[in-house]
């Protein structure tokens, strides 16, 4: 645990916070590193199931990367920034586990770019999201180019990057950039609700799954069915399947171990 990344495990679930409320939860390089340990060390853990990350306080997830870093640097120093913030975000995004961005305020920039590289979004009602990287005379860097495209559609993501304009959480659901938008107080408990939903699921089940989208995605539509069949036939060797199919059959709950 760091100073700037707290964490609560809650059963199964590991609920993390970005802790600089200071600067509303601006992700230097030390979030940045935190995060990537994170996640690295929840991968091996099996006694976590999934991950929820949140922002402290009730105004801001994460209002970007910290602006001040950036007044010292050049070309070298951004393209490495980038290439760091990219490689840790989709660290987060190939996650085999589920990862709900709970996002308690302002999402923009690296924010709302964090929040793009989970799997769910759910958002208080007081959430506001945006690119507003071009107000600085730069573009997204930590994926938003490519991410908010394929989960909001080419034409709503070229405007809200190149407007640089923040929208609110009813406009982000309305576009299908958020699941859900809950009160404030709900946000943490609606995000365990659903992620305890994913995780009485057989685990395997759920890693495949996510790597059949996630992987898919980027592939033509016969290799992302290849990548379906062939993730879809490994898992009848499971004894989660045995067991799922038996508890059907059988008219019981399936007790899945992960095996
Ligand atoms: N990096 C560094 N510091 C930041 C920051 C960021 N991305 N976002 C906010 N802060 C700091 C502010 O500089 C301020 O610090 P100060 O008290 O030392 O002046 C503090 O957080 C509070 O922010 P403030 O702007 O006073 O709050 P607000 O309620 O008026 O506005 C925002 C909130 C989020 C709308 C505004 O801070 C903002 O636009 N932030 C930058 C967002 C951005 O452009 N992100 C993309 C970065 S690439």
């Amino acid at each position: 645990m760091s100073d700037v990344l707290k964490t609560i495990k809650v059963e199964k679930i590991l609920i993390c916070t970005i802790s600089r409320p200071e600067v509303m939860n601006a992700l230097n390089k030390e979030v940045l590193n935190s995060l990537k340990d994170l996640f690295e060390k929840a991968r091996e853990n099996n006694e976590i199931r999934g991950i929820i990350l949140t922002g402290e306080g009730e105004k801001a997830f994460v209002a970007g990367a910290d602006i001040k870093e950036f007044s010292s640097y050049g070309p070298m120093e951004a393209y490495k920034m980038s290439e760091k913030g990219q490689e840790i975000f989709s660290l987060i995004e190939n996650f085999p586990k589920p990862v709900i961005a709970a996002v308690n305020g302002y999402a923009l920039g690296g924010g709302c770019e964090l929040a793009l590289s989970c799997h769910i979004r759910i958002a208080s009602k007081n959430a506001k999201f945006g690119q507003p990287e071009v107000n600085l005379g730069i573009i997204p860097g930590y994926g938003g180019t490519q991410r908010l495209p394929r989960i909001i559609g080419l034409g709503r993501a070229i405007e809200l990057i190149l407007t640089g304009k923040m929208i609110d959480s009813e406009e982000a659901f309305r576009i299908g950039l958020v699941n859900k938008v809950v009160e404030q107080n709900e946000l943490i408990e609606e995000s365990k609700k659903i992620l305890n939903q994913i995780i009485e699921k057989a685990p395997i089940a759920i890693e495949m799954a996510l790597n059949s989208i996630i992987s898919g995605i980027e592939m033509t539509k016969e290799e992302g069915l290849k990548l379906e069949r062939s993730n879809f036939a490994n898992l009848f060797s499971t004894e989660d399947m045995k067991e799922g199919v038996s508890a059907f059959i059988e008219k019981r709950k399936p007790n899945f171990k992960g095996k």
